[in-house]
């Protein structure tokens, strides 16, 4: 039993953490004290939400397209064949090596999961240990299915076997296939009602997404295709590296890390809350928006907008990845250093240390030679200058190309396409040490 002095320590304990904020007393040291603690809670709390919070998203994912069914399949109380971990890795989905109780990763190790079971997917499901996903169970029946930002933003490093491992949060997830996913779900009547499309014509536009994308604003504009007949969707960004960088996603003027944070819970995972943008009310631009009124969202209940100060501060925290030992010629990079600087320009638009414009960091179509579809979606009709980050890894964070819809497969591809469009003559010499360079960020 508690003492009365142990349960008022306790009490006032709670109370101070839950004052924090408010409480924070305009006093020398002791404001300094409340923002170090403000910013240790916000580091973890802001981590608990990007990895584990549905938004209550699970009434979408499960109560509408009835996803659940499809993963627990048949046997297990849902509909077809269901969702083995085999499967399951296959569309890029990860599982989290630390979540799994100790007996069924000894059982792992023997070979006695069977991977080719959908049963399997639920224990994983049960144990929270598949990334980004969460399962809701009734008794052993899994009865819907929830998303986090840790399913397209999150990947493993995969030291137990490839797909499972530690959590890496910020890395963009390249091998998922959301399209694929989405496909599965045996009810699309959500996707239907929103775009007012064929359900044929729904499967048709996610299935083209391929691994590694997403599209983030068919939702807004109903552009399920660009005019050259490929996906409009775009490679899921890396959400670490952005703490100084002013417009965000690939196209920007949007809003900040955080209008972002608040668009993608309300709008993409359909989390329960409250979102306003008077811009999607533009019929002309934004059709399906503005027909559903996606910029006018206001649920009963409001799972997400107190979670965005810690969201928000999270991933402002998350580091870029550095090149390990051996990833670049380190004399090589310094004579591309130089390039980068002066004659190869690209410092005009990625400055260092950020390697994207303090400021405006939004330029046309024109400015970098390419076609202006994506740019056209965003508000601004501009894209952003990628912060350059961990360029040196095409393993998982590059892979799927460079630029927003991964266009050029290569860095030798990305130097070749400046060095036409900027008219900037670089030798093949140049190239080579330019490349060096760009791996050593
Ligand atoms: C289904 C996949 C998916 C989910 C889930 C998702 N995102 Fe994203 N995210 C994307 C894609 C794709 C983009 C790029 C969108 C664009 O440019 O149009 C993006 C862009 C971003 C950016 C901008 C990155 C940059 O380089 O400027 C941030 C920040 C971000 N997401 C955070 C989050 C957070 C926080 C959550 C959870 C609340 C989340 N995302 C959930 C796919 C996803
Ligand atoms: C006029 C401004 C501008 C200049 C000059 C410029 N860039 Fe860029 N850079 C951009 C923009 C905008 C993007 C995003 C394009 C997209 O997403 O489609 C980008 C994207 C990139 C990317 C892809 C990053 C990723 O994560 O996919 C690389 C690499 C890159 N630039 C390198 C360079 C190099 C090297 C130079 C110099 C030769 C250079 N840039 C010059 C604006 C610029």
């Amino acid at each position: 039993m508690l003492r009365p002095a142990t349960v008022i320590a306790c009490f006032s304990a709670l109370l101070s953490s839950a004052l924090i904020p408010a409480s924070a007393q305009v006093d020398g040291n002791k404001y300094d004290k409340v923002a170090a603690e403000l910013a240790s809670r916000y580091l973890k709390e802001g981590r608990e939400t990007f990895r584990f919070d549905t938004f209550g998203s699970e009434d979408f994912w499960g109560g509408k397209l009835k996803l659940h069914q499809a993963i627990a399949g048949k046997a297990n109380g849902g509909v077809g064949e269901g969702v083995s971990p085999k499967k399951a890795l296959e569309l890029g989905l990860k599982v989290d090596i630390d979540a799994i109780p100790a007996d069924v990763a000894e059982a792992l190790g023997r070979g006695e999961v069977d991977l080719a079971d959908p049963a399997s997917t639920l224990v994983l499901l049960k144990a929270n240990a598949v990334v980004g996903v969460t399962g809701f169970f009734e008794g052993d029946r899994l009865s819907s299915i929830g998303i986090q930002c840790a399913m397209c933003h999150s990947t493993v490093d995969d030291a137990y076997a490839p797909g499972i491992g530690h959590r890496l949060d910020g890395w963009p997830n390249r091998d998922l296939n959301v399209g694929a996913i989405v496909a599965a779900a045996p009810d699309l009547s959500a996707f239907v009602d929103m775009l007012q499309i064929p359900e044929a014509e729904v499967r048709r536009a996610v299935e083209a997404w391929g691994p590694g994308k997403f599209d983030a604003e068919l939702n807004l504009d109903g552009k399920a295709f660009r005019p050259d007949g490929k996906t409009a969707a775009t490679l899921n960004p890396a959400a670490f590296g952005l703490a100084g960088v002013n417009n965000h996603t690939w196209t920007g003027s949007w809003g900040t890390v955080t209008y972002w944070n608040a668009y993608v819970g309300n709008l993409e995972m359909h989390g329960k809350g409250v979102f306003y943008d008077p811009r999607f009310d533009d019929a002309e631009k934004y059709p399906v928006a503005a027909r559903t009124r996606q910029g006018h969202k206001q649920d009963k209940e409001d799972r997400i907008t107190a979670k965005l100060p810690a969201l928000h501060f999270y991933q402002l925290s998350l580091p870029t990845p550095q090149p390990p030992e051996g990833t670049f010629d380190a004399a090589a990079a310094e004579k591309g250093k130089a390039l980068f600087n002066d004659k190869a320009r690209c410092v005009t638009c990625h400055v260092p240390p950020i390697f994207t414009e303090p400021g405006w960091n939004l330029h046309t179509a024109e400015e970098i030679g390419i076609d202006d579809f994506q740019a056209k979606r965003a508000p601004d009709g501009r894209y952003v200058t990628t912060p350059l980050r961990a360029l040196w890894n095409t393993e998982k964070i590059h892979k799927g190309g460079f630029y927003h819809d991964g266009r050029f497969a290569t860095l030798d591809d990305v130097v070749k396409h400046y060095d036409d469009h900027l008219g900037l003559n670089l030798t093949e010499q140049e190239k080579g040490d330019l490349i060096e360079y760009l791996k050593s960020i």
